[in-house]
């Protein structure tokens, strides 16, 4: 009779993670088409100076028909890698959050990860436009739990496969692009605790308009994004600003320390009532990409703080509060030093 392998101490040796982690490096991608509002008004039965006035938006990128939110996120994550001066054989996480790939499985994460030969963990999240600072949560907390050293987060959006061009409320809204980050370990502390949570007793305030089985059962065409305007407007405006405050709270930082302010992309009018709750100093440079490039949900902080920090509007190292906010409805919010 053979005797038993001695079992062990019985407890589970821990994974070893960093101390603290940061963003290394940034990227971005925009399509080439750049859209005006002058293409989008005839069907919509509305005017340049509406959309203006009602949304600060001027233009937006669609994507190519053939382009995919892979495709985009490919360009961004190389940008993000050169940023950080790594090598894609450097990342062994990748976490893509988008709404808009057009597969219900398999994740775009792992699509992405194949194209840089990257065999580490790849996953999808849904949190919508606040997608980019849930998946900032997360790859901090992989990066300090030693589930991953350098974590490649990705926010993208392809939202004109998934708007009705002839819907008032939402097509002037969206356009397409990608930002990808790379998180990584950090000698002091550069992702602030994260402020985050949902309500879905509003989750048809903004929604694909019938589930895919809807869809299959009925004659209802494509189930574009369909969004209860007024109704998200007044929950941005009046529930975000508190979030915000809490996560400045979360961090030990007051507001008149920040370098930036980067709330998503939604609406100038969202962004200029956030600055006045907040009591943001005048000086403070806050993100407007929102005019030249739309909401491009999950990919609107990301391109946006892209686009600062390339056109020298903060320095590298800046400390940024970045909020996200959207369908579900979910909301993220994290102060962070920018790489
Ligand atoms: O990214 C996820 C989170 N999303 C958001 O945060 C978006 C939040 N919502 C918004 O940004 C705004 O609600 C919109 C920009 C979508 C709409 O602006 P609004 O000021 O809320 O417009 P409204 O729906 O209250 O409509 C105002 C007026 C109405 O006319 P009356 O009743 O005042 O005569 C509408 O019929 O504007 C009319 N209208 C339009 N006119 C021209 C509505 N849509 C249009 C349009 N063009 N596209």
């Amino acid at each position: 009779m053979s005797t038993p392998a001695p079992k062990g101490t019985g407890s589970i040796t821990p994974a070893d993670g960093a101390t603290y982690a940061r963003i290394m490096g940034v990227g971005g991608y925009r399509p080439e088409r750049v859209v005006m509002n002058s293409e989008i008004i005839e069907a919509i039965d509305s005017s340049d100076e509406w959309i203006q006035e009602r949304s600060g938006i001027k233009s937006r990128r669609f994507a190519a028909k053939d382009e995919s939110v892979v495709d985009m996120s490919e360009h961004a994550t190389r940008e993000a890698l050169t940023a950080a001066g790594l090598e894609a054989s450097d990342v062994d996480a990748v976490v893509v959050a988008t709404v808009t790939h057009p597969y219900q499985t398999p994740a775009a994460a792992p699509i992405l990860a194949d194209r840089f030969g990257i065999r580490g963990a790849a996953f999808d999240i849904s949190a919508a436009c606040a997608g980019y600072c849930h998946a900032i949560s997360l790859a901090s907390d992989m990066v300090r739990g030693g589930s991953a050293r350098h974590v490649l987060v990705v926010g993208v959006e392809k939202l004109s496969d998934f708007t009705d061009p002839t819907d008032r409320g939402s097509a002037f809204i969206f356009g397409d692009g990608a930002g990808a980050a790379i998180v990584g370990p950090s000698d002091t502390p550069a992702i602030g605790p994260t402020v985050w949570g949902s309500d879905g007793s509003q989750w048809k305030t903004i929604s694909q308009r019938d589930s895919w089985t809807e869809v299959r059962d009925g004659d209802l065409g494509w189930p574009a994004i369909g969004m209860a305007g007024q109704s998200v407007f007044r929950w941005a405006v009046w529930g975000m600003a508190p979030v915000a405050q809490k996560a400045l709270d979360a961090a030990g930082v007051r507001a008149e320390d920040l370098d930036a302010f980067i709330p998503h992309q939604a609406n100038m009018r969202i962004i200029d009532a956030m600055i006045k709750q907040l009591k943001l100093p005048a000086d403070i440079p806050v993100a407007r990409d929102i005019a030249e490039t739309a909401n491009t949900s999950a990919a609107s902080i990301p391109l946006a703080t892209e686009r600062m920090l390339r056109e020298g509007e903060i320095p590298h190292g800046a400390l940024a509060l970045q909020i996200g906010f959207g369908a579900g409805l979910v909301y993220a919010a994290q102060v962070v030093v920018l790489p």
